[in-house]
């Protein structure tokens, strides 16, 4: 098969359309002919040489394909060649055939096509694993989106409307923070410019925000738990403002607070809160909001695949709008 591959750790310029052997499910897995592959901030990462692949992962690029079954692996049920499929990655989705625990697969969502399927998994999976089974948000109660832009972001600002929850964001142009609002954000607060704690208090009657879904970490830490409300929920899932900080824990104590701190890539298959428990509760509460219409893939722009350099550099640059899709096989 033909996959992207890292000639050394760098910018964009290393990527290369080359020649791999071609990978064999096993145990469990299946073969996936992969048609769209999607691009994650955590690929940029990788290819610079910060993130390896977890042990055992494929060194290729890519947390999440579309395409269709070529081949099932032993003790493989309810999948069958042909089956038209979307998946959840370790590595490997920058690629022709990627192979594929069966755990992380799921059907295309009814109205979505294949090429647009491919950047629902990632998203999908972290939003609902820190929303809904971390933080345990709830109707009624505000959500706070840091970087609504994005593609974590768009999809974060929908499911918190579809769980009736109101929503605040940040983003950085107006055009993002514009889409953030059509997308159903009633707060939007510009962070080159405004204060986010200042705009979320004074929007939520001096309350704040219930649930905090943070990808800045480090730099936002200290200001996220001030904008909290009593029993708020921080979840941190990106460290783009660094990772070490301080803070004064009795700011938590008084609000009776909680900070959680999760990554999707490296959890097992297996288990309570693994991936596989995770990709089902998506398809059983996530995949019928896509169905209905009231959370939709919100794309940036679709390139072929062996332009991936193209894609990281447009990402890099920022003002992205959703997510940018690869396409491997049109
Ligand atoms: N822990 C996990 O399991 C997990 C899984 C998936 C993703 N993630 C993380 O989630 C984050 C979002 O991922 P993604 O794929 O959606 O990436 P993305 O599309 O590149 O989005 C990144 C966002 O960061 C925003 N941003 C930049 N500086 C900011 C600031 N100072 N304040 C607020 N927002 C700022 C950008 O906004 P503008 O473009 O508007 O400037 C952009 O929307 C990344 O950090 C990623 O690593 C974590």
């Amino acid at each position: 098969m033909q996959a992207i591959v890292i000639r050394e750790p760098g910018g964009p310029e290393v990527l290369r359309w080359a020649p791999l052997p071609d990978p064999k499910p096993g145990k469990g897995e299946v073969l996936v002919e992969v048609t769209a592959t999607a691009v994650n901030r955590a690929d940029l990462l990788q290819r610079k040489g910060f993130y390896p692949p977890p042990p055992g992962a494929s060194k290729v690029l890519g947390l999440e394909c579309s395409g269709t079954i070529m081949a099932v692996g032993p003790e493989v049920g309810g999948w069958k060649v042909g089956n038209q499929v979307c998946a959840l990655l370790a590595g490997g989705g920058y690629a022709e055939r990627v192979v594929v625990p069966a755990a992380q697969l799921l059907p295309v969502p009814q109205g979505v096509d294949l090429v647009t399927a491919a950047g629902l998994p990632e998203v999908a999976c972290t939003v609902w694993s820190n929303l809904v089974m971390k933080a345990g948000l709830s109707e009624g109660e505000t959500l706070l989106v840091h970087g609504g832009a994005g593609g974590i972001g768009t999809f974060a600002v929908q499911v918190g409307r579809a769980l009736g929850a109101r929503v605040a964001v940040t983003a950085g142009t107006d055009t993002g923070l514009e889409r953030c609002r059509e997308l159903g954000a009633e707060i939007a607060v510009n962070y080159r410019t405004e204060d986010f704690v200042e705009v979320v208090r004074k929007g939520t009657g001096d309350r704040g925000a219930d649930v905090v879904l943070d990808n800045m970490g480090a730099a936002y830490f200290e200001r996220n738990v001030e904008v909290l409300a009593q029993d708020g929920r921080l979840v941190v899932i990106g460290l783009q403002g660094g990772v070490k900080s301080e803070l004064n824990l009795g700011s938590l104590l008084t609000k009776r607070a909680s900070v959680f701190a999760t990554a999707l890539r490296s959890r097992p298959v297996e288990g309570r809160n693994g991936k596989g428990e995770i990709v089902a509760q998506v398809r059983k509460h996530l995949w019928p909001l896509i169905a209905s219409g009231q959370v939709q893939p919100v794309v940036h722009t679709k390139l072929p695949v062996k332009d991936a350099g193209d894609a990281h550099r447009i990402l890099e640059a920022g003002g992205v709008i959703g997510k940018i899709i690869l396409v491997v096989r049109s």
